[in-house]
């Protein structure tokens, strides 16, 4: 979305910089869920072990992105609203009362926050759609038979919005199995919860969209079964349902920005895959015995342990 252009260098630039994110990535998550804080801190103390690697990792994250601020600054005297997202950023920022330096660690966390945010949550939830689909073959038909209506390879934007049977599919499989599984926030005052629950300053306040996407109470005795229909209506046509009991990209304020986009890219990689390709999943897709106890390693996203082995059979 940043970076437009690739030379070899550039190529083996990001492939550090993508390894150095996904260590910083997980080593994050386990600081956060580590039972004794104490044991990290001192590591970091003396920068030994993981958190030299840490470090390490956070210098690379952060220098990948401060030289795409420097080489755009460079790039564009005259940077207008525009351009790519990047320089709208860079554009809004001039009025912030900000110096070089602290206009620059701005824009770096931007980067980093956008990367964050996309760049394995699409592929996360691609992962566990696959694996539902090969577990559940008259949906795969009936995608296909929806894709008969567009014409691939040549998508636009409007015929992706007609796929209303595909965007139900993408969103019941993030129900039973969504990218960001848990969400936490930290109190900073006193509050209580519309429902009269007390939370004290300092507390943290956690929901599982995972867990959530799993109660009968909100989803019925079905809750388990993989069932786009349950998405769309009488003639087929997609119903969203509200974001407190479906939230996967999170709810109010801090919703997700990429939300559209997510579900257009995904479809978009769906019908190119589904255009060219029989995806036979090895050992078996997701069905609704294994619902019960599925492959899933938990990180900041669910990914699925072992990732997915498939065969593809050119169509
Ligand atoms: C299936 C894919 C995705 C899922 C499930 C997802 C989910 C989420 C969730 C749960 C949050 C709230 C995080 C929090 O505040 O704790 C979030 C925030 C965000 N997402 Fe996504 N996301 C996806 C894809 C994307 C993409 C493709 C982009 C853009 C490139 C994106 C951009 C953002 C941004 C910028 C935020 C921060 C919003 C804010 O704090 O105000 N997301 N997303």
């Amino acid at each position: 979305m940043f970076v437009t252009g690739s030379s070899h260098s550039n190529d083996a630039k990001s492939m550090s910089f993508m390894q150095a994110f996904d260590v910083a990535v997980e080593h994050t998550f386990n600081r956060f869920i580590s039972p004794l804080p104490a044991i990290w801190k001192i590591k970091r103390f003396f920068n030994i072990g993981s958190e030299k690697k840490y470090k390490q990792a956070i210098e690379t994250v952060n220098q990948f992105a401060m030289d795409i601020i420097k080489s755009k600054e460079a790039q564009t005297d005259s940077m207008t609203k525009e351009d790519d997202l990047l320089s709208r950023f860079m554009v809004s920022s001039q009025d912030m009362g900000l110096n070089n330096e602290e206009r620059r660690g701005f824009l770096r966390d931007i980067i980093i926050s956008f990367v964050l945010a996309g760049k394995d949550s699409t592929a996360t939830a691609l992962t566990w759609f696959f694996w539902l689909l090969d577990g559940h073959p008259h949906c795969k038909d009936l995608i296909r038979k929806e894709l008969t209506n567009i014409h691939p390879p040549n998508v636009t934007f409007d015929e992706l919005k007609t796929l209303h049977y595909l965007h139900a599919a993408l969103s019941e499989s993030m129900r039973l199995f969504p990218p960001v599984p848990i969400n936490s926030r930290l109190t900073v005052h006193d509050d209580v919860l519309p429902d009269g629950t007390f939370v004290g300053k300092g507390w943290f306040a956690d929901y599982s969209a995972y867990a959530m996407g799993r109660m009968e109470r909100l989803w019925g005795l079905d809750c388990r079964e993989f069932k786009p229909e349950r998405w769309l209506d009488g003639n087929g046509v997609y119903q969203p349902l509200d974001q407190f009991k479906y939230p996967v990209f999170h709810g109010g304020f801090r919703m997700c920005l990429g939300k559209e986009m997510a579900y257009l890219q995904m479809k978009y990689v769906v019908v190119a895959v589904m255009y060219q390709f029989e995806v036979e999943v090895i050992g078996g897709g997701g069905t609704v015995e294994k619902m019960v106890n599925p492959p899933y390693s938990l990180s900041l996203l669910l990914s699925m342990k072992n990732g997915l082995p498939v065969k593809l059979k050119k169509r």
